[in-house]
This record gives C-alpha cells, structure tokens and sequence, in this order.
C-alpha cells in the first residue's frame, strides 16, 4: 500500500537515483485516452489505452439516454455522439486489441463490426451470466466478426498476456447491485504500471467487484460511480453509502494515484456534492480524483445532466 508520503518518497528515489532521462513518470508507462464518457457529453466508457507499442481499445460504443427528464437528446448530445463514434473509428484503426466488457449499446455496437477487422477481440462471455437482451446482441455480433477479427476470446476470469502486458479479467460480475442488468467483465492492464477500467458496477456497489479492484492494486483507475441521480426513487441513500464506503476502500487500500470517476454518476450536475466523503478521503491521501475528461486535459461538459437547460434555451 502506498500512502501519500511513501508516494512522495517513492517519487523524490527516482528523481535523484535514476540518470537525467528518468522521471517519476518512467513509472506510469501507460496512456489513456478517454474517448466516449459522460464526462464529455455523451454516454459510455470507451478508452483507448496504449503501453509499449500495444494499443487496446477498450468499449468501443457510445450513446445517449433515450429520454431523460422527459425530453429527447439535445442537438447538441446528437452530435456529440457523432463525434464520439469518429474518435472511436479512428482509435479502433490504431489498436491491436479490442475489448467488450458486456453487451449494451453504450458500450459496443453490432452494426460498428467493421472496427473488429483484423483485431484480437477479447469479448465478455456472450452465453454464460448474460440476459436475453444481451446474449440476442451477443450472438449478432458475433455472427458479423467471426469471420473477419483476428481472434476472438471469451475472457471471464481470465487473463491474457501480449509481449510485457497482462490483461487479466474478473470473474463476471453484476452490472450494478443485481444481475437484474446482466453482468459484466472488469478489465486489468499491467505493464509495470497497472490500469483498471470497471465496467458497469455502478458504485463499486458489490463485494465481488471491489475484491477485483483490491486484488489488482491499480494506480489508475477509471471507474463506474454510483447511480446517484436514482437516489431517493430506484435506490436508497444506503446505497450511496455502501458505494462512498466502498470508493473509500479503494483510495486507502490500493496503490491508486488517479481516480476518474464516471459514466452513472456523472449524469446529474451535483455529483460532486453527493460524493463529497470520497473527495475528502482522496484530499488526504494525496490521490487526484476527477473526471476522465479532466485526466485527458480536457473540460467536464456534462450534456445529459444539462438536457432541460439545453432544450430552454434552444426554444
Ligand atoms: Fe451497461
Ligand atoms: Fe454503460
């Protein structure tokens, strides 16, 4: 476990042991691009993560909430999401592997086969622990890339070795609180600095999703918050509670440095105050909590959660 003195020590070691070229950063030799997320604008989880000269993309789908706040996506989401599927087209081109961590249109789509040429495809299990919806989309896609991916892997709970990266899977685990969703793979990259992209938990809400995240130790990590903008109708505030409690784990147990909160909990403009007790955890253990679109540089415009303003003002 690293906590933020040892970080810093760990930091000041390289600086003065290594010669001119090496940085602290040596360590991080890993990058992530987030390119579809409601951090900016739309919905999803699709990141392109390089390390060496592996690129894998990870969830190459995006979308947009149907209705929200009884009104249908602005222009603006409309475009967005054009935008979206273009970044995605032109990483999938860069990228050796390609991952599915479940079968729901945010995060893969069947009619996008054609960014599985030629890829290694590393896909949730499309039979085991999955529902009708999903197994339907599954078998779709399958039957489209089948004949022209390079290799296609079912891949839960288990793990995959490129060259000096493992990609090691969770068991399937429950798309949120209840397999009520389906299930879904959590997703490990390890290249001496280790990255980990939940999926959809929704919190970490289960006990089985955060034992992954122990397990793994990542020092990033990109995760599926809570569902807070539910909080009060489809979920209770214990729920919020057990998911702040969880995320609290993970900031003071596990080696993480960057926590990018995303995807459910990102879909209400307060989602800040909501988690205000993991902001305070991560204050104090040194750890940079933000959005991905804040990791990438890049300004958080969340466009969902701004829908009825957005509709006002265009008349
Ligand atoms: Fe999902
Ligand atoms: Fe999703």
């Amino acid at each position: 476990m690293w906590f933020p003195v040892e970080r810093s020590i760990q930091k000041i070691y390289l600086y003065v042991t290594c010669e001119a070229c090496v940085k602290y950063e040596w360590r991080e030799n890993v990058n992530i691009v987030p390119l579809a997320c409601e951090s900016l604008g739309t919905r999803g989880m699709a990141a392109y993560v390089s390390t060496g000269d592996l690129g894998i993309l990870i969830d190459p789908g995006v979308d947009l909430a149907p209705v929200r706040f009884r009104l249908p996506p602005h222009r603006l989401e409309i475009e967005r999401k054009a935008q979206h599927w273009n970044r995605i087209r032109a990483y999938a081109q860069k990228a050796r592997i390609l991952i599915v961590t479940h079968y729901h249109h945010d995060h893969f789509h069947e009619d996008e086969f054609e960014l599985f040429r030629d890829k290694h495809v590393l896909l949730k299990h499309p039979e085991k622990q999955i529902n009708f919806n999903q197994k339907k989309r599954a078998k779709a896609l399958l039957s489209r890339i089948e004949n022209i991916s390079r290799e296609i892997h079912y891949v839960d709970g288990r793990h995959f070795t490129f060259g000096d990266v493992r990609i090691t899977f969770s068991r399937a685990v429950c798309h949120g609180i209840n397999d009520r969703s389906g299930y879904v793979v959590e997703v490990s990259i390890r290249n001496e600095t280790t990255f980990l992209h939940t999926s959809d938990v929704t919190g970490p809400i289960r006990p089985e999703q955060l034992e992954f995240i122990l397990k793994q130790d990542p020092e990033i990590l990109l995760c599926d918050g809570p569902v807070s903008y539910m909080v009060g109708s489809k979920y209770d505030t214990r729920y919020l509670d057990d998911c702040m409690k969880n995320l609290i784990t993970i900031i003071e147990r596990t080696r993480v440095h960057k926590l990018m909160l995303e995807h459910h909990l990102l879909r209400e403009l307060e989602w800040q105050d909501r988690i205000a007790p993991v902001f305070d955890a991560a204050k104090e253990r040194g750890v940079i909590l933000s959005t991905a679109a804040e990791f990438g540089g890049l300004k958080t415009d969340l466009l969902e959660a701004r829908r009825k303003e957005l509709h006002a003002r265009s008349g």
